[in-house]
């Protein structure tokens, strides 16, 4: 039988231009074509139906680890290099599965409470308008360079307590962790570069927490250095994957919120308008923005036996590509699922994940991007967008702009 386009289609076909800037057509003609398919190009079996996406999200015969586990395409030579980094990403929370995930995150979240998220509210406010106050002075603003990136970055370099003028560096080694998580645009060359630099950010956790040993402090990096449940504790290399993926995935992602959800609603001037007279429709507004554009569009995990998705047989060990992004514009989930509603009723996105993954750092990031909104709009009535062409980061899985140029009066 002759394949028709329809039928090759594939998720890899999100970097087309076209899709880049508009993932949810291409969701939407996989999910229409066939919402549990083989893609032979992501060599995964990948689900587009919010009612496949958010059972398997909490499904326990699916396995989040195994991450890296395969390091035999690194040269002999390059080994005792880049073993030690592996080693620390193995053991981050995210590729873990009961029981040692639920004793992992246990202790993180004994670091992470409501509580000491809630208290970082002035810090937050502050830092969102000294970034402001310096845009003003400048009279312009690139809203991803000057309030997106930095805000998130300074709060959880503050939070974890590394020094905020490390950020840029400590930003190029999260691109470098992000560029391994979505690693299906890899050349070899570029992830042993992501690796190096990966490496290098373990390296520097490692010092700064062997000076804490020494020097205790009052912030998350210490908090996480003496948890203690049950006698148990974080070791060295858990806790060393651990602030790399609580950094990188602290930042990212927040980054994007700002600026995916700034687009957004300078796309919708009559939602945005709604905002401006109610501000306590914030909570909503953002969940909203995570719906309809979210940082995070997939996440996979491997079968652990054989099972069945709809009509599909799925064998142990094959690859699950859960789309997120597809589940949060599926019609039969989400009416008009493609309109920007901040006042949408019952919305059950899917952004944070689901089950025992959930995000972590969820209250922060909707802490942040709660206070970041609503500075920018009390500050800059009149924000515009600089202009119409929006240029995106290749990612499939992180999705995020480049820049955003914006007018602020
Ligand atoms: C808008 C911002 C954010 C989004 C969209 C987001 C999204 C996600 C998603 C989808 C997952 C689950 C992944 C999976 O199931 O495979 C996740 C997990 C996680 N996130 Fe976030 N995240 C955000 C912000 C943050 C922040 C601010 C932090 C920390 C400071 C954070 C820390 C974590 C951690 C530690 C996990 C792993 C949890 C586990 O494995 O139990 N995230 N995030």
């Amino acid at each position: 039988m002759t394949q028709t386009n329809e039928e090759k289609l594939s998720l890899a076909d999100g970097r087309l231009p076209v899709y880049a800037a508009n993932p949810y057509a291409l969701y939407q003609r996989l999910r229409e074509n066939d919402p549990v398919y083989w893609d032979e190009r992501a060599n995964s079996w990948v689900l587009t139906r919010y009612a496949d996406v958010a059972p398997a999200l909490r499904d326990a015969r699916f396995s989040a680890s195994g991450f890296m586990e395969d390091i035999s395409w690194i040269p002999d030579d390059m080994r005792p290099m880049l073993e030690p980094p592996i080693r620390a990403l193995t053991r981050q929370m995210l590729f873990m599965d009961p029981p040692d995930h639920t004793r992992l995150r246990g202790l993180v979240a004994r670091a992470f409470t409501p509580r000491v998220v809630e208290g970082l509210r002035p810090a937050i406010k502050q830092i969102a308008s000294d970034l402001l106050d310096h845009a003003q002075a400048q009279g312009h603003m690139e809203l991803i360079r000057d309030y997106a990136f930095p805000l998130p970055a300074i709060v959880i370099a503050t939070m974890l307590g590394v020094p905020p003028e490390d950020r840029d560096q400590l930003n190029a080694w999260s691109e470098s962790f992000g560029a391994l998580l979505d690693g299906s645009n890899l050349s070899m060359e570029n992830a042993f570069l992501a690796l190096h630099g990966v490496s290098e950010f373990i390296a520097y956790f490692r010092q700064i927490i062997h000076q804490r040993r020494n020097a205790p402090r009052d912030d998350l990096l210490q908090a996480m250095i003496n948890a203690e449940e049950q006698g148990d504790t974080l070791s060295e290399e858990e806790l060393l994957g651990n602030c790399v993926l609580i950094m990188a995935a602290g930042h990212g992602t927040t980054l994007h919120l700002i600026g995916n959800g700034t687009l957004a609603l300078l796309r919708n001037p009559r939602q945005l308008q709604q905002l401006k007279a109610e501000p306590a429709l914030m909570p909503s507004a953002v969940a909203e923005l995570l719906r309809y554009d979210s940082p995070v569009q997939m996440t996979s995990r491997r079968a652990k036996e054989d099972m069945q998705i709809g009509n599909k047989h799925i064998s142990e060990g094959q690859e699950v590509t859960m789309c997120t992004g597809a589940a949060n514009h599926d019609p039969a989930q989400f009416s008009d699922p493609d309109r920007l509603r901040l006042n949408r009723p019952e919305n059950r996105h899917l952004s944070f994940g689901l089950g025992i993954h959930f995000c972590l750092g969820a209250p922060l990031a909707r802490l942040e991007s709660e206070i970041a909104f609503h500075t920018l709009l009390r500050r800059f009535p009149n924000l515009r967008l600089a202009s119409e062409e929006v240029a995106w980061e290749s990612s499939l899985v992180f999705r995020g702009l480049k820049q955003l140029p914006v007018l602020l009066d």
